[in-house]
């Protein structure tokens, strides 16, 4: 970590992560270290991702459905996630940030594309990811012009859920599966840092993988990439509905969440919260001239002031 880099008030046990940094990891088949990124939307789970010692931070537009309530990603707003990106970064995190770009703010002009993933950067993210293959090479590359580093998508690619027709895995046809691994090389040599392969069968994403030098993430792309991502509120089980097959839930927390707040309304009800070493008290002399505690006032401890 440079001197002038001020992401991390506590010492820092490892160096802050860059876009340079992960594209040099190199290859898992060459023996480098396979990425971990995962996705974060505050700063109490920007903390917990970066203790945990993820290299890369996501502020993904799943932020529309596991934090928003919406039914799909086309909801969130540039403001949105900059808005969440500045959360996150706020947390100072080692790991590299990463803000995603919205439906709609990379798909009308070069201009508008650049400008919207300014505003994220001035947010806090460090990188941009946007979806999309050869189609969006005039956008990659100027943004890359303009210094910030890019990070593909490919596959599923869930802003096109209706152009898809649905939530489908890609690339199950020799044809589609030759044209990711096309998309991948373009974004590539436009110069993007990392692609997320999404949805995609493990071989196909095994065929990209093999077929550019840049760090492929999987997710729900099987174990031949050269890293992979979830998304935060699915790795530890902060929702019940039914998950996707590549999820894999390392927690229950909404089951202990629950757990949780029911024994608090259980203890408020019969009447065991607050205990008297979770109150404020007088002292003696102004409980005295406030006539309290001799049956002339309020039950001690009714009244705590802060
Ligand atoms: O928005 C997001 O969380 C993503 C990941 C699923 C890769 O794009």
């Amino acid at each position: 970590m440079s001197s002038t880099d001020t992401r991390t008030t506590h010492p820092p046990t490892r160096p802050a992560v860059t876009a340079p940094a992960v594209r040099a990891r190199g290859k898992v088949a060459d023996g480098g270290e396979p990425l971990v990124m995962l996705t974060a939307y505050d700063a109490p789970g920007a903390r917990i991702a970066d203790e945990a010692g993820v290299d890369l931070i996501l502020v993904g537009d799943t932020l529309a459905m596991v934090v928003l309530g919406y039914d799909d990603t086309l909801q969130v707003t540039v403001a949105d996630i900059a808005h969440h990106v500045a959360a996150v970064a706020r947390a100072k995190p080692l790991a590299l940030i990463v803000g995603d770009m919205p439906w709609m703010s990379y798909h009308t002009t070069v201009t508008e594309a650049v400008g919207n993933a300014a505003t994220l950067v001035r947010a806090g993210a460090q990188a941009v990811k946007l979806e999309g293959g050869r189609k969006r090479l005039r956008v990659v590359e100027a943004i890359i012009d303009a210094e910030i580093p890019v990070m593909g998508h490919l596959g599923l690619t869930p802003q096109s859920v209706h152009a898809m027709g649905g939530f489908k895995v890609q690339g199950r046809t020799s044809e589609a599966a030759l044209g990711l691994v096309a998309d991948a090389k373009a974004l590539a040599h436009a110069g993007c840092f990392a692609i997320v392969l999404e949805g995609v069968p493990d071989a196909v994403a095994g065929m990209v993988t093999a077929a550019v030098d840049v760090p492929t993430i999987g997710i729900g792309a099987g174990p031949h990439c050269d890293g992979q991502v979830l998304v935060f509120h699915d790795l530890l089980g902060l929702e019940d509905r039914q998950a996707p097959r590549f999820v894999r839930r390392y927690a229950d927390l909404k089951q202990d969440a629950v757990a949780a707040v029911t024994r608090f309304a259980d203890d408020v009800r019969h009447r065991r919260f607050p205990a008297d070493g979770e109150s404020y008290h007088l002292g003696p002399g102004v409980a005295e001239t406030l006539g309290l505690y001799d049956g002339g006032g309020p039950a001690e401890g009714s009244a705590p002031t802060g």
